[in-house]
C-alpha cells in the first residue's frame, strides 16, 4: 500500500487479535503492525511485524523488493510486536546495518541473541537515502520503552513515530480520514490511558522538543493502527491534552459485589451524585464483569473515582485488588477518590482501598463509607448523602 510515491506500508493487519502484551491489553478491534519500505536511491525498511507473522511478512516483502537490494533496516523499537520478524528478515540479509538506539541494541540482543550489524544512533543523526532526502533519528526515550525512537523522512515530511500516536485498531483503509472517527479516537484514548499515562511528563517534553525543531510534518506513520495524513497535528494536540492531568466531567463508580450489598451501595451513590449535579457524566461498572483496560480508560477520563468492595477475609475482592495494582502502576494525576463497601464482621475493605488509592496519588474525599450487611433504608440514605458529598466536592 502506497503512502507516497516512494514510501509503502508493508505491515500486517491482525483482525483476530483480542489480547496484546500477553493478556495485559484487550484489543476488541484487532490491531496492525506497521512496517514501511522507503525506495529512494537507497532502500530502507522501517520496523517489521510481530513474530507469528514473520514468514508471511518476508514472503510478501519479497514481492515488493529484492531483499538483497535493501540497504538499511531501521528498528525504531525493540519490542517483539515490531522486531519479531527481524530474525527471519536478517536471515536473508545478515550484513545489512540495523539503525537503532544504543538501548535497542541491548534489547534486541537480549531478545534474539544475534550479533547483527548494529549501528547505534542518537537524536539528530541522519542517513542519506538519496534523491536529496535523509532519515533523521529522534530518540523517544520512555515513549514508551528506554529504546524507543522515531525517524523522520525529509522531503516527504513523514514522521515514523513507532508506538506514539498509535491505536490498536484494525482497518483495511489504514488512513485516519477513511475510518470511523468515534472508533478511532476511542481506541486512541484507550491506548494512551493504558500505555502512556505513566510517561506523560516525557510525552509533554518530547512533543515540545519536536515542535521546537519546526520541522514540517505532513504524515505521522505510526506502528499500530491508522496513518495520520489528514491534519496529523490533531493527534499531537490530543496527546498534549491527555498528558496534562487530563479529566472530563465524569465520575466513575467501580465496584465488586458478592450478594449485591456493594452493588446497591454503588447504585445509590449514583442517585446522590445525580441529585446534586445532573450535568456530570456518571458511569458504573462491576469490575469483575468488565474488561480492565476499558475500566482504565474510564478512570483516565474521570475527575473522581469511587471504588467499592465487600470485605472478604479481612481484605478486598481479587478483581478490586487487581485493579488497584494497575492503578498504582499508571500513576494517574489530578483525581479524587472515595472507598466504599459492605461487610458482615470486620469491614476492612474501605481502609485497604483508601490506603492503596492514597499511595497511588488520589486525593481522598473522605475516609470511606462501609455498610453492615445489606443496606437498609438508613444506609441507602447515607449512600445517597455520600453521592451528594462527592458531587459537591468537585
Ligand atoms: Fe508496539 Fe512498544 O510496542
Amino acid at each position: 500500500m502506497k503512502i507516497t510515491n516512494n514510501v509503502s506500508w508493508v505491515g500486517k493487519i491482525d483482525w483476530e487479535l483480542r489480547k496484546f502484551h500477553g493478556n495485559e491489553y484487550s484489543t476488541h478491534k484487532g490491531s496492525t503492525y506497521n512496517s514501511y519500505l522507503i525506495k529512494e536511491e537507497k532502500n530502507v525498511i522501517i520496523d517489521t511485524v510481530w513474530k507469528p507473522f514473520a514468514k508471511e511478512y518476508v514472503e510478501k516483502l519479497k514481492k515488493e523488493i529484492d531483499l538483497q537490494k535493501i540497504d538499511y533496516v531501521v528498528a525504531n523499537h525493540a519490542e517483539i510486536d515490531h522486531s519479531g520478524a527481524l530474525p527471519e528478515l536478517m536471515h536473508h540479509i545478515p550484513d545489512v546495518p540495523i539503525y537503532c538506539t544504543k538501548n535497542a541494541v541491548t534489547s534486541l540482543k537480549g531478545h534474539y541473541h544475534k550479533d547483527w550489524n548494529f549501528v547505534p544512533v542518537k537524536t539528530g543523526d541522519t542517513i542519506d537515502v538519496g534523491n536529496g532526502k535523509s532519515l533523521v533519528f529522534v530518540e523517544m526515550t520512555m515513549l514508551h520503552w528506554p529504546d524507543s525512537m522515531a525517524s523522520y523522512l525529509t522531503g516527504d515530511n513523514i514522521l515514523f513515530s513507532n508506538d506514539a500516536f498509535g491505536q490498536h485498531y484494525a482497518s483495511e483503509y489504514m488512513f485516519n480520514d477513511l475510518v470511523d472517527q468515534n472508533e478511532l479516537f476511542h481506541e486512541c484514548i484507550k491506548y494512551y490511558a493504558n500505555i502512556l499515562t505513566p510517561f506523560s511528563p516525557f510525552v509533554t517534553k518530547k512533543i515540545h522538543e519536536v515542535l521546537e525543531m519546526k520541522i514540517p510534518i505532513n504524515i505521522i506513520a505510526t506502528s499500530h493502527g491508522v496513518i495520520w495524513r489528514d491534519n496529523p497535528v490533531q493527534i499531537v494536540e490530543k496527546y498534549l491534552a491527555w498528558a496534562n492531568k487530563y479529566q472530563e466531567n465524569q465520575i466513575t463508580i467501580l465496584y465488586d459485589t458478592m450478594w449485591d450489598g456493594t452493588r446497591i451501595m454503588a447504585e445509590n451513590i449514583a442517585v446522590g451524585i445525580k441529585k446534586a449535579d445532573d450535568k456530570v457524566n456518571i458511569k458504573l461498572f462491576n469490575v469483575s464483569k468488565t474488561d480492565k483496560n476499558d475500566i482504565i480508560s474510564e478512570i483516565f477520563k474521570s475527575k473522581t473515582v469511587l471504588l467499592g468492595s465487600p470485605t472478604i477475609n479481612k481484605g478486598i475482592s481479587v478483581a478490586i485488588a487487581g485493579l488497584l495494582e494497575e492503578i498504582e502502576g499508571l500513576q494517574f494525576k489530578n483525581k479524587k477518590a472515595v472507598a466504599f463497601g459492605s461487610y458482615g464482621w470486620s469491614g476492612e475493605s474501605i481502609i485497604k482501598i483508601t490506603n492503596a488509592l492514597e499511595k497511588s496519588g488520589f486525593a481522598m474525599i473522605n475516609k470511606g463509607f462501609k455498610c453492615l450487611w445489606n443496606p437498609d433504608d438508613d444506609s441507602i440514605q447515607q449512600c445517597i448523602s455520600l453521592g451528594v458529598e462527592v458531587a459537591k466536592s468537585q
